[in-house]
C-alpha cells in the first residue's frame, strides 16, 4: 500500500482548553491562531485563498508554477518531502509534478480534517506516491517511519505561515525544522513581503466577511469543543497594521461589556477590549535572509513575482544533527 488513510476528524485537543484559559486570563487577552484550524477553520481558510483581496495564495502559486523545475532541481531520487502546515496540499501538487521518484511525501498539520481531504485527493492524483499524513504540531520535529530515517529530506513551508511567529519564535521554529531536515536538508519556504496597509488590510479584512468568519471560528470552536458561551454577535473581527513591528494583527473586539464563561471560569470584557488572535509578520527579502541565518540556514536562492508581493526562498542547512531524542512528536494516524 502506498497511501496511509486518516481515520478520524482529529481527537479533541486538551491543549486548546489550556490555551483558552491561559490566553483569556492575560491582561492583554490572546488566543493562538493554530486553534482556528479545525475542520470549519480549514474550510474557511480555503475560501480565503480564493478571495480577490487575498493576494498571497495566487501570487505564491504563480511563483511556484513558473519556477518549480528550478526550485526542486538537484533533489536526489529517494528524497522524502516533508511539508509543515500542509493544509490542502494544493501548492504541493506543483512541486510533486516537477519531482521525480520521491520516497514519500509527509504532510504535517494540526488539522486532521485538512490532512484527510488532502491525502484522499493526492492518492487519486498521484497513485504511485507514498503519502504519510502526520497530525501534530510542526514546532516539534516529526518522527518518520524507520525505513525513511536515512533518506535525504526536502522541507516545504509555504503560505507564509512563518509570519504567524514573532521573529524570535520564528528563529526557534526554523532551527527545529533544520533539526528535522538533517545535515543536508533543504527548505523551500514562502514568505510574504512587507508592503503598504492599503494592500494588507483588505487582504485580512475582505468585503465578503470570510476572514471575519475565520477569525470568529476560534470562539465558535471554544463553544463547540469546550462548552463556552461566547456570543459571536458580540465580537467583531478587526485587522490592524502594526507598522512598528511590520505585521498585520487580527483581533476579536468585544462590542459591549460582557462576561463569558469557559470551563467553569468567568472572563470579563470591557466594551472595545480585544482578543489578539493572529499576527502575520511581513519581511523584506534581506530581512528574511537575516532571520534564516540566525537559525543556522544559508539562503541559496529566492524567487519573487513581478510586483514584489511575495517571495519563495530556498535554504540549505549547515551541520545541524538530525534529532534522535524527540518528545511527543506529531503522530501518524493510519488505518
Ligand atoms: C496559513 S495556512 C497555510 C496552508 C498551506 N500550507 C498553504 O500554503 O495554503 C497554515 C496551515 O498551517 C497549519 N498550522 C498552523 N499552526 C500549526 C502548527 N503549530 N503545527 C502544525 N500545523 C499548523 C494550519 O492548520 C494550516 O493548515
Amino acid at each position: 500500500m502506498t497511501h496511509e488513510t486518516l481515520i478520524a476528524d482529529g481527537p479533541k485537543d486538551d491543549s486548546f482548553a489550556a490555551a483558552v484559559l491561559d490566553g483569556l486570563s492575560r491582561p492583554e487577552k490572546t488566543l493562538p491562531c493554530r486553534f482556528i484550524y479545525d475542520r470549519a477553520g480549514s474550510e474557511l481558510f480555503e475560501r480565503i485563498t480564493a478571495l480577490p483581496e487575498y493576494y498571497p495564495t495566487r501570487t505564491e502559486i504563480g511563483i511556484l508554477e513558473s519556477c518549480a523545475a528550478e526550485i526542486v532541481a538537484r533533489t536526489p531520487a529517494g528524497t522524502v518531502l516533508i511539508e509543515f502546515g500542509s493544509g490542502s496540499s494544493r501548492k504541493t501538487e506543483i512541486l510533486l509534478r516537477a519531482l521525480d521518484r520521491l520516497a514519500a511525501y509527509v504532510p504535517l498539520d494540526v488539522s486532521a480534517a485538512a490532512l484527510e481531504d488532502a491525502s484522499r485527493r493526492l492518492h487519486r492524483r498521484f497513485p504511485g506516491l507514498r503519502v504519510i499524513p502526520l497530525v501534530g504540531d510542526f514546532r516539534t520535529p516529526p518522527r518518520l517511519p524507520d525505513d525513511l530515517a536515512d533518506r535525504p529530506r526536502l522541507g516545504f513551508f509555504p503560505g507564509s505561515t512563518i509570519g504567524n511567529f514573532a521573529p524570535d519564535e520564528a528563529v526557534l521554529l526554523l532551527r527545529s525544522m533544520a533539526e528535522a531536515l538533517g545535515r543536508d536538508g533543504r527548505l523551500v519556504i514562502g514568505v510574504d513581503l512587507l508592503k503598504g496597509a492599503e494592500v494588507l488590510i483588505p487582504a485580512y479584512d475582505d468585503a465578503a466577511g470570510v476572514t471575519a468568519a475565520f477569525n470568529l471560528n476560534l470562539l465558535a470552536r471554544a463553544n463547540r469543543d469546550l462548552g463556552a458561551d461566547f456570543d459571536l454577535a458580540a465580537f467583531r473581527h478587526e485587522a490592524r497594521f502594526n507598522e512598528e513591528r511590520g505585521r498585520i494583527e487580527m483581533h476579536l473586539v468585544s462590542v459591549r461589556e460582557q462576561v463569558v464563561r469557559v470551563l467553569g471560569q468567568s472572563f470579563s470584557f470591557a466594551a472595545g477590549e480585544s482578543i489578539h488572535t493572529e499576527s502575520s509578520h511581513k519581511y523584506t527579502s534581506e530581512g528574511f535572509r537575516t532571520l534564516a541565518a540566525r537559525a543556522g540556514w544559508t539562503a541559496r536562492r529566492m524567487w519573487s513575482d513581478a510586483a514584489g508581493l511575495f517571495s519563495v526562498h530556498e535554504l540549505s542547512a549547515g551541520s545541524v544533527p538530525r534529532s534522535s531524542a524527540v518528545t511527543s512528536p506529531p503522530r501518524l494516524i493510519t488505518s
